[in-house]
């Protein structure tokens, strides 16, 4: 059986970068506070017009030549975003109109912060069965849209940002690339964390006057309730993969957290009793990105040297859902 792995990654930020004094003028914060209970520093907002299918061309255009691939080698598209360009088609559509690829199969998925593991999973059991060869897959997000910038919205608009990353699944004969992925979800929290409109069960029409003056367009969190649930799922799926491989945290060459907040990260690592140079961040530069801080990180760490042949790599991620999520690797 052919073993899946990363034989290319890609990232891409819109140019505009946004500061926490620059949320400071539209609402009650600073950026003491955010930088001291997030460790964000800045994100990157979209302009009017773009789409995460936009954001994740560049992406993809440098996956593909990481893995020295054009268009025409991919077989499937796997596209995780919460905040496709439309409500339908996917981004996944558009992405393959965008770019010209073959009239093969684009798929959405929508699972939030762990998006790009669960894909991650798909991508794998299509590699594994042999259907197909190379597989394109994306976390892109366009969040900015979705923040209430005032007051009201302040606990959830300092956290995200958009952004984009891309990494191609490939077969290889070698003993090498994804070990497990480990997937799960409880819907009982839908509502600690969630975009509740345009909803197909609002009535007739979906969007009224009413839905946009509640405000039912903007993304809500329970950031407690949310923190609460992620310093516990996060390193309850890293073990479950160390122990479905027979490995532990010691092995660990390198984990990527989805980039939720810089001290879940910190209690995660201590936690687990990681060194600093076993754990990666970069959500002083980008925010939150949903299903894109896991590829934009593995693309940066990458680049970055912090990966080599023959390591072990872990991905884990926890968000909306909740679901929660993780990949174990050799590279
Ligand atoms: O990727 C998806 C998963 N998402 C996450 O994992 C996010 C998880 N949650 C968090 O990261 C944190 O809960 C937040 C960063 C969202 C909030 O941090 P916190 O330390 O949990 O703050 P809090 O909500 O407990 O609020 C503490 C205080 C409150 O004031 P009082 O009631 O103590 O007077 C808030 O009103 O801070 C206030 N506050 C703010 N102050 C300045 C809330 N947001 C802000 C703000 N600026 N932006």
């Amino acid at each position: 059986m052919p073993n899946p792995y990363i034989s290319g990654t890609g990232f891409y930020l819109p140019p505009r970068i946004v500061t926490n004094d620059e949320l400071s003028s539209y609402m009650d914060t600073t950026d003491e506070w955010i930088q001291e209970r997030t460790g964000i520093k800045e994100r990157r907002y979209v302009e009017k017009g773009v789409g995460p299918s936009d954001l994740a061309i560049p992406a993809t255009e440098q996956a593909l030549k990481a893995a020295g691939l054009t268009v025409s080698d991919i077989d499937f598209i796997i596209f995780a975003t919460s905040t496709p360009d439309f409500y339908a088609p996917g981004s996944g559509c558009v992405l393959q109109e965008k770019m010209g690829f073959n009239e093969i199969g684009a798929l959405d998925i929508r699972v939030q912060c762990s998006g790009f593991i669960y894909g991650l999973s798909i991508a794998e059991q299509y590699i594994r069965t042999g259907n197909f060869k190379n597989i394109l897959l994306i976390g892109a997000e366009v969040q900015s849209t979705a923040m209430n910038l005032t007051d009201e919205g302040r606990d959830t608009a300092i956290i995200f940002g958009d952004g984009s990353g891309a990494a191609i699944i490939s077969a290889t004969e070698e003993n090498k690339g994804i070990l497990s992925t480990h997937m799960h979800s409880e819907g009982k929290y839908l509502k600690e964390l969630w975009l509740e409109a345009p909803a197909s069960n609002a009535g007739h029409p979906r969007i009224t006057r009413e839905v946009l003056d509640e405000g039912k367009q903007y993304l809500k969190m329970n950031g407690k309730e949310v923190f609460r649930h992620a310093i516990t799922r996060f390193p309850e799926v890293i073990n479950e993969a160390l122990e479905a491989n027979n490995l532990t945290s010691e092995n660990i060459n390198l984990l990527i957290p989805h980039q939720a907040n810089l001290r879940i990260t910190q209690m995660v690592q201590k936690r687990l009793g990681l060194s600093n140079d076993q754990v990666f961040s970069n959500i002083h530069k980008y925010g939150n990105t949903t299903a894109a801080t896991i590829p934009i990180a593995l693309a940066e760490a990458f680049n970055e040297g912090r990966i080599k042949e023959g390591d072990i790599l872990v991905l884990a991620a926890f968000g909306a859902g909740f679901t929660w999520a993780s990949a174990i690797m050799k590279w």
